[in-house]
């Protein structure tokens, strides 16, 4: 028996039937409401609104739970590595050895790029932002690969699926070596993922390069944490730009720029430079009262989440990793220091505390990639990176809905209403 919602409006009474997931808030399905009703929902950043059924990522942003197909993030991010959330978020379970093998040995066969893709990067200056180069050499794939988008080819969208998560270390480390005037390092297929990506960003032809073990796990947990998460901003425009068949490659550039934001991917970079801007422990209150400040637009980067009214359990994780590598490293980071005392101030804070303000998965990753030695400007490359993941599981999950069609909201007019051209001698 489905339970409906009943709606009063002016011109007359409207049943919406509720709709249950299997854990989680309850839906109201309106899909019929203006058809019906004549009236529109209104919901400026869908802060209420669910664009999707989904079985891929669960958030409970009141308890601080994260769950990937249904595994907690605490679990995933100790007994597990991305390699293995990869093919969970995009197959839906975790895989045997022996699925795991083949899953591994598909990603590390697809990790060169085409050779021309190189010269996309001799057309960037040598200070342009990674992310800006993302957004170019991502978008250009879909000019290199016409066998593996035809979407509703669930083989195809596999194989495009694939290419894009073997190929964006390669892509990432190649802009971090333009930057820097280096080489590019081709793929070392004996290596892991994560492994292989530290090689291709800070190995040089001129000495041997080898692996750390701490910093290949730590920035593997770190890929983990930002493999996906539920319908961000980013991953709604890569399902949104989907939705009209473009291209994968083109709607996977769509979802990095999107990213590239402060507000979202954007933010550990922010944070990182707003944790040196403040430098010492004693300059703490001074920026605490500018975040509360109506007045001045600063905000403390790294804090508060749309969805979390509690602790971002990724940020948890983040900040035992940090003080991992940093005690690895033995790096001696007074930001950390400033980090930890913001943390602390900012939880006993009243404005903080009734806004519901935590520190978010950003908060602590900075941190770690500047220890590990990238530079700032790299760390939204990095979520990228480990964000496609997400990306092409839920764009899977969308094209293969029979209820998905093209994305097309609505508004509220409120413009000028109709009225006669006025020729420019009577203006
Ligand atoms: C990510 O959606 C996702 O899942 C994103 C992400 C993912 O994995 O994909 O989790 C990754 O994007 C994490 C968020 C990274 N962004 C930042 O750290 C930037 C700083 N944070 C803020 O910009 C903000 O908290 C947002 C954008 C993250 C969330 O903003 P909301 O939900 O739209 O909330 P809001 O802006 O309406 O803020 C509510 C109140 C406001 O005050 P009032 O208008 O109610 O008086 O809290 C205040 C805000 O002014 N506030 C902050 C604050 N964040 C919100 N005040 C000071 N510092 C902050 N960081």
């Amino acid at each position: 028996m489905t339970r409906m919602a009943r709606l009063e409006l002016p011109n007359g009474t409207h049943e919406l039937p509720i709709l249950s997931g299997s854990i989680g808030p309850d839906v109201i399905d309106i899909r019929r409401l203006y058809g019906e009703a004549d009236v529109f929902t209104y919901d400026p950043g869908f802060t209420s609104t669910a664009s999707c059924a989904s079985a891929i990522t669960y958030i409970d942003g009141d308890a601080g739970t994260l769950l990937y197909r249904g595994y907690p993030i605490e679990q995933l991010a100790e007994h597990s590595s991305f390699m293995e959330v990869a093919y969970l978020l995009t197959e839906g379970e975790l895989p045997t050895q022996e699925e795991l093998d083949r899953f591994v040995y598909t990603i590390t066969r697809h990790t060169m790029v085409h050779e021309q893709l190189m010269n996309f990067y001799r057309g960037f200056r040598r200070d342009a932002h990674p992310m800006a180069i993302m957004c170019g050499v991502v978008g250009a794939l879909s000019a290199f690969y016409h066998d593996s988008t035809d979407i509703e080819d669930p083989k195809q969208r596999m194989i495009a699926s694939h290419r894009l998560i073997a190929k964006m270390p390669t892509i990432a480390a190649m802009a971090y070596k333009y930057s820097v005037g280096q080489p590019f390092v081709y793929p070392d297929n004996s290596l892991s993922y994560t492994g292989n990506f530290l090689r291709m960003t800070f190995a040089v032809p001129a000495e041997p390069y080898v692996v750390d073990p701490v910093i290949e796990r730590a920035l593997d947990r770190i890929f983990t944490l930002h493999a996906d998460h539920e319908q961000n901003a980013s991953t709604s425009t890569v399902r949104l730009a989907s939705s009209s068949g473009a291209n994968p490659f083109a709607c996977i550039a769509a979802g990095i720029a999107c990213l590239w934001g402060p507000a979202h991917g954007g933010a550990n970079e922010a944070a990182l430079n707003m944790l040196r801007e403040i430098g010492r422990p004693e300059r703490i209150p001074h920026y605490i009262a500018r975040a509360k400040d109506k007045n001045d637009p600063f905000r403390l980067m790294g804090f508060g989440h749309r969805v979390y009214k509690n602790y971002d359990p990724r940020a948890k994780v983040m900040m035992a990793t940090a003080k991992e590598v940093l005690d690895k490293l033995n790096v001696q980071d007074p930001i950390f220091d400033v980090a930890r005392e913001l943390e602390r101030i900012a939880l006993s804070d009243e404005y903080f505390i009734e806004k519901k303000l935590y520190p978010n998965v950003d908060f602590y990753s900075g941190i770690i990639l500047s220890a590990i030695g990238f530079p700032t400007s790299m760390f939204t490359a990095l979520f990228a990176l480990a964000r496609t993941v997400g990306w092409v599981a839920q764009w899977n999950e969308m094209i293969g809905d029979p209820e998905q069609k093209i994305g097309r909201p609505r508004q509220l007019y409120v413009g000028s209403p109709r009225r006669d051209y006025v020729p420019i001698d009577q203006r």
